[in-house]
């Protein structure tokens, strides 16, 4: 059985009571399917994944709707990786970035970034530009475990010296993660 710890008491409850309605373990578990279809739906729950935020304040107005300006700032591997909430949408890399390190993750984000993904030799692999929140993202597959990151704009530069072993930005950059504070250009 799935663990039933990550899901709200309300769909335990529904649970419960499917259960007591249909005693036999096949009518339980293709319920349990259903009502589980039913919780994910495409919609963004923060409280699922305890890692994703990072840190940070509540979201804003918007801000767990499902696109590309979402919750600035969080954890985006944490519910976009396989057997999560977004599983259907795998980063490979994905973050975001502010204008000082300790800045709070719904306002101070940089637009319009370049953000260079490299391997340990520093030949860049990957080039992308932070949106309106401050937020990249992609796909694309980075078969290599060192990475090193450039963020510039406007003549700013700042680059990770050491080669890392995930692309999980938010997982190191957050205040008082192993980065010490957010990533952030100024
Ligand atoms: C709390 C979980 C969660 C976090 C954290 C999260 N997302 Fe999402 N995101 C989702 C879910 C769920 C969807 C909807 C996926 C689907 O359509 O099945 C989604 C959808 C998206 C989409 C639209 C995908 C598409 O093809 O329609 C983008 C782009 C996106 N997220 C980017 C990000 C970025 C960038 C971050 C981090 C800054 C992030 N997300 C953080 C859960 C999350
Ligand atoms: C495993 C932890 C970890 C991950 C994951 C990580 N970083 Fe870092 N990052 C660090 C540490 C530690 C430093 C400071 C030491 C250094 O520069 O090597 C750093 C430094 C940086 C700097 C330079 C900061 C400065 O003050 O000049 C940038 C830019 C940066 N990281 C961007 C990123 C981006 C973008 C990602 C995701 C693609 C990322 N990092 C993922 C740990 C991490």
């Amino acid at each position: 059985m799935p663990d039933l710890s990550i899901f709200p008491p309300r769909l335990a409850g529904l649970r419960a009571w499917v259960a007591r309605r249909a005693p036999h373990r096949l009518v339980t578990v293709l319920a349990f399917g259903l009502l589980s279809a039913a919780a994910g739906c495409g919609h963004p729950d923060l409280s699922q994944e305890p890692g994703a935020t990072a840190g940070c304040e509540a979201p804003g107005p918007g801000d767990l709707d499902p696109q590309p300006i979402m919750l600035p700032g969080r954890r985006c591997a944490a519910c976009h990786d396989k057997g999560h909430q977004a599983g259907n949408r795998v980063w490979t890399a994905a973050g975001t970035v502010y204008d000082r390190p300790d800045s709070p993750c719904n306002s101070g984000v940089v637009a319009g970034a370049k953000v260079e993904i490299a391997d340990e030799t520093r030949k860049v692999l990957v080039t992308l530009t932070t949106n309106s929140r401050g937020n990249f993202y992609t796909s694309e597959p980075l078969r290599y475990t060192g990475i090193i990151v450039r963020v510039s704009k406007d003549g700013k530069l700042r680059e990770m010296q050491s080669a890392m072993g995930s692309t999980d930005c938010a997982s190191c950059h957050l205040p008082g993660g192993a980065a010490g504070g957010r990533v952030y250009l100024n």
